[in-house]
């Protein structure tokens, strides 16, 4: 008897992916493609939504080839994307009206300085639970309807669609029949009320964005629609759908309040799950919808650092002081210490808790002998003091976690894991499967599916395949926390 499978659709930042994943949430077949990313200006980063779609057919269908060729049947689609990013589209030709608007991008910072003030700050993190921030969707749109001839217009005539990755896939999947996100990507937009579960009325004229522009939102499982049996030889439904960091924590299985994982990707994102309240952070933490199933809400806070492993690759493609990025691991620990070198990667600035957007980066303590082994080290360590403010953060918020998982392609680096255990002095748990955020979209579409009963279920299905203790001395640890402390207060502008 054939097997029953699901496709996740990881349409990430800087690749797309498509993996096949059994009940057991093994991975059985994927497929993966680089697509191009284009910086218009200095902060401006863009994606061309048909280059989106492309690769998301093209690793779809080799993945959905190749469990086929091993006897799997995919029952389901499961979606999960990078978040915040921005299509606006025209709903008669499906035809995106501007490139889509990255996450990353900051070309509307002076828009959000016009726009805050306490009142206006406070009335927002309220609604939303975000901030008056460029990397939320609400002012890219705004931004697109201000500077496409005649979209403005357009928008308030009902011809023109808004969607974040998701929903623009979901719209191109369908074949242009369905225009919905679920309510993790809704969050993210800076439009969307996380108490009242709709669009708010006062954050959309705060925005200027009219409200005939919005997808439906939907439950994270739900069912979205089928696939235009075109695009696959035969329609599939389409189950589950979640942003990606919401996702990788539900891959994490983190169903409990209290649980918490750290996803380290280009940027790196702490999700904790404080289960059916949202606790607004008094120390510029985010407050986020982790998923909502079933009609009920479970709430998150969330650390978002922009950059993480995107400092690897500019060890590896700015400086060339590696080849590959796992050279990292060999070179830190050919160090004793980190002889006082700090690195303090705000290239776009500093995400939480800082949210500094003017800052830059900084190397500090370099001295004559000072070479890649100190600056590797340094990098590695940086993600690590970065997570740990993120920690700080959350315990003044009144939460410490007792233990934190991980996942992302920086995981792979013992080193850094054991360093980033030792920093935040509690355990570091590393996953079996490491596609968690694959593997939560899987979970949700197989949730709807009827594969899995309950999310109880699908908790007993996480296990560690290493876990690293913290052995450092406190006395140590204090003294590497002091040197950064002083390194990121050079760098803030603010
Ligand atoms: O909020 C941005 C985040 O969703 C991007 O994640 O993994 O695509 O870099 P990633």
């Amino acid at each position: 008897m054939a097997e029953d499978c699901i496709l996740a659709i990881d349409q990430g930042t800087t690749s797309t992916r498509a993996i096949v994943f059994d009940r057991d949430g093994r991975p059985r077949a994927s497929a993966q493609r680089e697509f191009r990313q284009i910086y218009p200006a200095d902060g401006w980063v863009e994606h061309d939504p048909e280059e989106i779609w492309a690769s998301t057919l093209t690793v779809s269908r080799a993945a959905l080839r190749d469990a086929e060729a091993k006897g799997l049947t995919v029952r389901a689609i499961g979606i999960t994307n990078q978040r915040e990013t921005s299509v606006v589209w025209e709903r008669d030709s499906g035809r995106a009206i501007h490139d889509a608007i990255v996450w990353q991008d900051r070309r509307t910072a002076a828009l959000c300085d016009k726009l805050r003030s306490p009142e206006v700050e406070q009335m927002v993190a309220e609604r939303s639970g975000l901030r008056i921030d460029p990397y939320f969707s609400a002012t890219k749109i705004a931004w697109i309807l201000d500077n496409v001839d005649g979209a403005r217009l357009k928008a308030e005539g009902g011809d023109l669609a808004f969607g974040t990755i998701d929903s623009f896939l979901l719209w191109r999947l369908t074949g242009g029949r369905v225009h919905a996100t679920d309510a993790t990507n809704a969050c993210r937009t800076g439009l969307y009320n996380i108490h009242d579960m709709a669009w708010d009325p006062e954050l959309l004229r705060l925005y200027r964005v009219p409200e005939a522009l919005l997808p439906r939102v939907e439950d994270c499982t739900a069912d979205f629609g089928t696939t235009d049996p075109e695009l696959f030889g035969r329609p599939i439904p389409i189950l589950g759908m979640a942003g990606d960091q919401q996702a990788a924590a539900i891959g994490q299985t983190c169903f409990s309040e209290g649980s918490i994982k750290s996803t380290y990707g280009t940027g790196c994102f702490v999700i904790l799950n404080t289960g059916d309240q949202p606790v607004l952070s008094r120390n510029r933490l985010l407050t986020t919808i982790c998923y909502r199933i079933g009609g009920k809400t479970t709430y998150a806070i969330e650390g978002s650092i922009f950059i993480s492993g995107a400092t690897v690759q500019w060890l590896r493609d700015g400086l060339g002081i590696i080849k590959r990025a796992s050279d990292t691991e060999a070179l830190a620990r050919s160090t004793q210490s980190n002889a006082g070198v700090y690195l303090v990667p705000a290239f776009t600035g500093l995400g939480a808790p800082y949210w500094d957007s003017a800052a830059r980066g900084g190397l500090f303590g370099l001295t004559r002998d000072t070479g890649p082994a100190q600056i590797a080290r340094a990098a590695l360590e940086s993600v690590c003091y970065q997570t740990r403010d993120l920690f700080e953060a959350m315990a003044e918020d009144g939460v410490r976690p007792k233990a934190l998982r991980v996942d992302g392609g920086m995981v792979a680096n013992d080193w850094m894991l054991q360093f980033l255990a030792d920093i935040l002095a509690i355990p570091v748990d590393r996953p079996e499967v490491p596609e968690t955020t694959a593997l939560g979209a899987a979970y949700l579409a197989g949730l709807q599916a009827g594969l899995y009963g309950s999310l109880e279920e699908i908790a007993g299905q996480w296990r560690h395949q290493a876990r690293f203790e913290p052995r450092l001395a406190e006395q140590d640890r204090k003294q590497l926390l002091q040197g950064w402390d002083a390194a990121v207060t050079r760098v803030r502008t603010g």
